[in-house]
């Protein structure tokens, strides 16, 4: 059976773009392939999150992932830190991960921007420890969004590179993965970039948010002063607008928007009153089975400590192949 691997980094909420990015497809996985899905608590530590915070933020996730459907005693559902094989596959991945390579990907000179007082070594080898993430279960496809394409494309060199060195085609080359169609990005409700927790607290519906919050997050989403013009090509703000109706909404509600578009007739706040009370309609189950979930510390403690035997029988396995091939 091929084996999928992918991750949630526990910084802040869940939001529509992880859901329909990520998230989704993890639980259509589940039943079909070998599935390692985790919490990605090291890669947090980037920014320096206070223990209390880390932990609470570690089960935050953890409800999400079954509220959305994951199955434990399916999938293997673990956090980073509880598999410290990881750790030591990163050490060995960074021996062979370069300066130039590391310091040219777009996420870190992204970060870099946004924080110039913390461009700390973890940031920039981000990449490494993902790549030890995915190669540590040696994955054949790993689920996420169009923002970690580039992440894939380096793991892939990683893994063709520690083969390379040492005379072995011990990893794959894992792709990144959306059932046949093209990797998704949900974009933002500012209308410019996607959807993301760095992007201030109105571009994005979270999961847990109360319906209220979410009428008004979306009635504010930017728009234009319309079309002027028949079937004219819509600009980014409004092609975003459309793309989380496709989302969230029924095809017959697409198309009628689109032809109201279409024939300079469009009227946005008809437009966002439907995604917004579409949005609610999809969010608020979730948001409910969340919170019960949180208030049963002891599930969810079991849960991960079941989750962490299964994924070090994995990680012990292929660390002490790789050890042996690099010559320990
Ligand atoms: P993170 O926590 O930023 O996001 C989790 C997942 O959600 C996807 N995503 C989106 N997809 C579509 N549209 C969006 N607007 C959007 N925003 C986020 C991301 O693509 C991702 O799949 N580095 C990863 C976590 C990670 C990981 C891994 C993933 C660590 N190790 C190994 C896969 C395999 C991250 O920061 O994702």
């Amino acid at each position: 059976m091929k084996t999928v691997v992918s991750g949630v980094r526990p910084t802040g909420r869940i939001h529509l773009g992880n859901y329909f990015g990520a998230m989704r497809n993890f639980v259509r996985m589940q039943h079909e392939y070998d599935c390692y899905f985790f919490i990605a608590d090291y890669h947090s530590l980037t920014t320096h999150p206070n223990p209390e915070a880390l932990r609470a933020n570690n089960y935050h996730i953890l409800a999400h992932y079954l509220a959305a459907g994951l199955d434990p005693d399916k999938a293997v559902i673990y956090t980073q830190s509880d598999v410290p094989e990881t750790a030591e596959l990163y050490l060995f991945l960074n021996m062979n991960a370069y300066l130039g390579e590391l310091s040219r990907c777009t996420s870190f000179k992204e970060k870099a921007r946004q924080n110039p007082d913390n461009v700390n070594a973890g940031l920039l080898t981000y990449p490494t420890l993902m790549a030890a993430d995915i190669l540590l279960h040696r994955a054949d496809f790993v689920p996420v969004g169009k923002d970690q394409e580039q992440h894939l494309e380096m793991t892939r060199t990683f893994a063709q590179r520690f083969n390379h060195v040492y005379h072995t085609d011990f990893f794959k080359e894992p792709q990144a993965f959306n059932f046949g169609e093209a990797l998704v990005k949900v974009p933002g409700l500012d209308g410019k970039g996607k959807m993301g927790k760095s992007e201030g607290e109105m571009n994005a519906i979270y999961l847990t948010d109360p319906d209220e919050v979410i009428r008004k997050k979306v009635m504010k989403a930017v728009t234009d002063s319309g079309p002027t013009e028949p079937n004219q090509e819509k600009p980014e703000i409004i092609a975003n607008l459309f793309q989380l109706l496709r989302i969230l909404s029924s095809p017959e509600a697409y198309t009628f928007f689109d032809e109201q578009y279409n024939q300079c007739q469009i009227r946005y706040g008809d437009l966002k009153k439907q995604l917004a009370e579409d949005a609610i309609r999809f969010v608020s189950p979730l948001r409910e089975r969340i919170n019960a979930l949180l208030a049963d510390e002891d599930l969810l403690k079991k849960t991960l400590r079941h989750g962490a035997e299964r994924a070090r029988e994995s990680a012990v396995k292929t660390l002490t192949e790789v050890r042996h091939i690099i010559g320990f």
